[in-house]
């Protein structure tokens, strides 16, 4: 087994910097391993015009550490009522793409969309200049099981979006079970997905493992071994329809260790590292530099980034928390060991 890889600068096709303070925290973390990363918009209020998208920009980049060149790719979020022409506009100002939160599917979705149908006049925009939707796959109804609302999705909302759109380019995000690993796997090329860390990592036994685990908490929420075994079947694939996308979310400590926790797990500071442990683990260290590397700028149409990064066999302790403004933001498996690291 290698006890050391050296792969092309990775992307982050998915992830959460919040806005403010939180920059400084988290802003560092993921541009010392990561050349471009797709910031999601689910801001309060959420980054629904060009205009926001580029100020939040300048104050990401404002949180780069000198020397380090990272690129973050803006997102709008999609909303009932986001008009077609903003779409234009964002794609001139070279916004890569739109989010779809389906309203109430996770935390700061509450201006998400209610009905597919209000938007179709934007999808049409974005499937005429190829500007991709990226999709939170869940339903939100209270009726369906909190673990089968991904599965669901497919049937109930992506199906029927493909039928209407069929060349819309669409990410189904942070896919979590054995239907949408094996949806996309089977998919055309205008869908591809992105795949967390931890869902690699973990099933949902870590969230009760000798007690309530708020830190594994997120959405979609961890699955059963079946479906880890999935996501790490369609990785280990080497299929070009699967790529990265961390999903790291912070939120305060306190929010998470709370009688109504947040969802989401932080795993920034740490991202590659916990990727070559679940590849490694599947014997597949050989497809991450593809999975992190080449197969999202080949789906978004952007030339792969320059440079190189290499992880070493050689265990280290996670810090156990981080200063995030006035609080605290503890990682996923803080204080832990972990089996690689990034030199
Ligand atoms: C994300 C967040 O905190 O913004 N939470 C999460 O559990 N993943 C939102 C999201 O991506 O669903
Ligand atoms: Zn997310």
């Amino acid at each position: 087994m290698p006890s050391q890889i050296t792969i092309t600068r990775p992307d982050d096709w998915h992830l959460h910097v919040r806005d403010a303070q939180a920059l400084d925290t988290v802003v560092p973390h993921t541009a010392a391993q990561f050349g471009r990363a797709i910031i999601m918009p689910n801001l309060r209020p959420p980054i629904t015009t060009t205009a926001q998208a580029l100020a939040y920009k300048q104050r990401i980049l404002a949180a780069v550490p000198q020397g380090l060149d990272f690129e973050p790719l803006m997102t709008l979020y999609l909303t009932d009522s986001l008009p077609a022409d903003e779409i234009v506009r964002a794609h001139d100002a070279g916004v890569v793409a739109l989010k779809l939160y389906p309203a109430g599917a996770t935390t700061h979705s509450d201006a998400g969309v209610t009905d597919l149908r209000k938007t179709y006049a934007t999808l049409e925009a974005m499937q005429r200049l190829g500007m991709p939707l990226l999709v939170h796959g869940e339903v939100t109804s209270p009726e369906v099981d909190l673990f089968d609302r991904e599965a669901v999705f497919i049937e109930q909302q992506l199906i029927p979006l493909r039928r209407d759109f069929p060349e819309l380019k669409i990410v189904f995000e942070h896919i979590t079970t054995q239907e949408a690993a094996q949806y996309v796997a089977e998919a055309d090329r205008f869908v591809a997905a992105t795949v967390t860390a931890h869902h690699l990592l973990f099933n949902r036994n870590a969230l009760f493992t000798g007690g309530l685990r708020p830190h594994y908490y997120c959405l979609p929420v961890l699955k059963r071994e079946v479906h880890r075994l999935a996501l790490l079947q369609a990785v280990r694939s080497g299929s070009p329809k699967f790529f990265l996308g961390t999903d790291s979310a912070p939120h305060p400590a306190q929010l998470k260790e709370h009688a109504s926790g947040c969802a989401g797990c932080y795993t920034a500071h740490a991202a590659l590292e916990m990727y070559a442990e679940a590849f490694n683990a599947a014997g597949a260290l050989d497809r991450l530099e593809g999975f992190a590397s080449f197969h999202g700028p080949a789906f978004y149409g952007l030339a792969r980034n320059s440079g190189s990064v290499t992880l070493k066999r050689e265990s280290w302790v996670s810090p156990e928390s981080f200063a995030f403004g006035q609080a605290q933001l503890k990682p996923l498996r803080g204080g832990e060991s972990l089996p690689w690291r990034m030199v």
